[in-house]
């Protein structure tokens, strides 16, 4: 019998799932590892859901939907975007995916034709290279420094820039960083976008995490964008809702219209019972949200003082619920830094090399776990370095 195809044995398994399942496995672990929040849904979403399932006759809750997604659902998200956001968008521009994953990887099947490329940042989040190169385009990479608050520099994405190149994605409120992306940022990319002729982007997938009163600013709300930004959106993080795998991207009419092609053939519609739900979840008191924000804000503010504390130089996060620690003071790589504390301290971390090279040096940690796993996570930290 054949192997597996080669694309498939070429495709990395992320640590991420290694170390998820040690700690899953080993009660002692304490894992700072996941990018998941540990809240449970907001009550009047667990109240909703009971609901759902009560009236699923009526709900139609074990047939699909259309494939754009409900257009009640639809409805309620440009709105969300036109109001939150200020994307000028209707309905029609919307799609609705299994996940924001989906949706990324439908982008990239509807704009990328063999050897394209995407130019993208290092560090960034681990879920867009295998993606790009699973449809064969290829990733372009524009290095962060800590220096510059690993913020995106517009004269990199320049020189970046070939006659192969497609896409520009951003990241903003980014994963691994916490970087929020700047307004003047922002419209210097986007007037490359429209020089160049080439599509924006936006992962938006921590819009509403976002601390110290900073602002979140969609790409797609700017001047002359309808043409050319996607912005990617999740219910998965803000609202707590990842085991629903809801997302939805806006964008131009004729490209959406490309994505849900792709995604019929992926997995026809969203879940059902998920895109109720998150109809529920967007007329949802603004107050669930922030309650969970502020639990992050009070973790982050511990972590970050923690670790600088130790002598690990770690930046403030803007947004999102990582820190991006620099380890190159203990003078280990990053890999065998993650190793070490997880055999010695039994504490999960993932290596900055998994975000991409630029990430050596560094490690990330997720403060979406409870403030006392944090604490204790800390003091083992600290005991493992004084003996390295
Ligand atoms: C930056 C970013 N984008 C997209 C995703 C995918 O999220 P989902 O598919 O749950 O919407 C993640 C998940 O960790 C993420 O961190």
């Amino acid at each position: 019998m054949k192997e597996v195809s080669e694309r498939e044995r070429f495709l990395p398994r992320t640590i991420i799932e290694k170390l998820t399942k040690i700690a899953s496995e080993s009660k002692e672990t304490l894992s700072l590892s996941i990018g998941e929040p540990d809240f449970d849904m907001p009550r009047p979403l667990a109240q909703e859901l009971k609901k759902i399932v009560r009236q699923h006759k009526q709900n139609k809750l074990s047939h699909y939907t259309s494939g754009q997604g409900m257009p009640a659902l639809r409805e309620a998200l440009a709105q969300k975007l036109r109001k939150e956001n200020n994307i000028k968008t209707h309905a029609e521009n919307i799609l609705v995916t299994a996940g924001s994953q989906q949706a990324l990887f439908a982008g990239f099947l509807a704009t990328l034709d063999p050897t394209e490329e995407v130019i993208l940042s290092n560090p960034g989040y681990l879920g867009y290279i295998p993606a790009i190169e699973l449809v064969n385009g290829v990733p372009a990479y524009v290095t962060l420094k800590e220096e510059e608050n690993f913020a995106l520099n517009p004269d990199l994405i320049k020189k970046a820039i070939t006659r192969k190149t497609r896409v520009i994605l951003l990241n903003t409120p980014s994963n691994p960083t916490g970087t929020v992306l700047s307004k003047k940022i922002l419209e210097e990319v986007a007037d490359i976008a429209v020089d160049k002729d080439l599509y924006i982007f936006s992962d938006e997938a921590y819009e509403k995490l976002i601390y110290d009163g900073k602002k979140h600013v969609s790409i797609g709300s700017l001047n002359g964008m309808h043409n050319y930004a996607f912005t990617f959106h999740t219910f998965s993080k803000s609202y707590a809702l990842c085991g629903f795998r809801l997302g939805y991207v806006a964008g131009p009419q004729k490209e959406i219209d490309a994505l849900q092609k792709s995604v019929h053939y992926m997995s026809l519609c969203a879940p059902h019972i998920s895109q109720l739900l998150g109809l529920k979840a967007l007329q949802m008191h603004p107050k669930y949200i922030e309650n969970m924000r502020r639990e992050y804000d009070r973790r982050r503010m511990f972590l970050v003082k923690r670790l600088n504390g130790m002598g690990l130089h770690t930046p403030v996060p803007e947004g999102a619920f990582y820190a991006f620690t620099n380890i190159t003071s203990t003078k280990m790589k990053s890999l065998a830094f993650t190793n070490a504390l997880l055999k010695e301290a039994k504490v999960a971390v993932v290596p900055g090399t998994e975000f991409g090279s630029a990430g050596e040096g560094y490690v990330r940690l997720s403060y979406a776990t409870e403030f006392h796993t944090i604490e204790h996570a800390m003091d083992r930290f600290e005991r493992f370095l004084k003996k390295h």
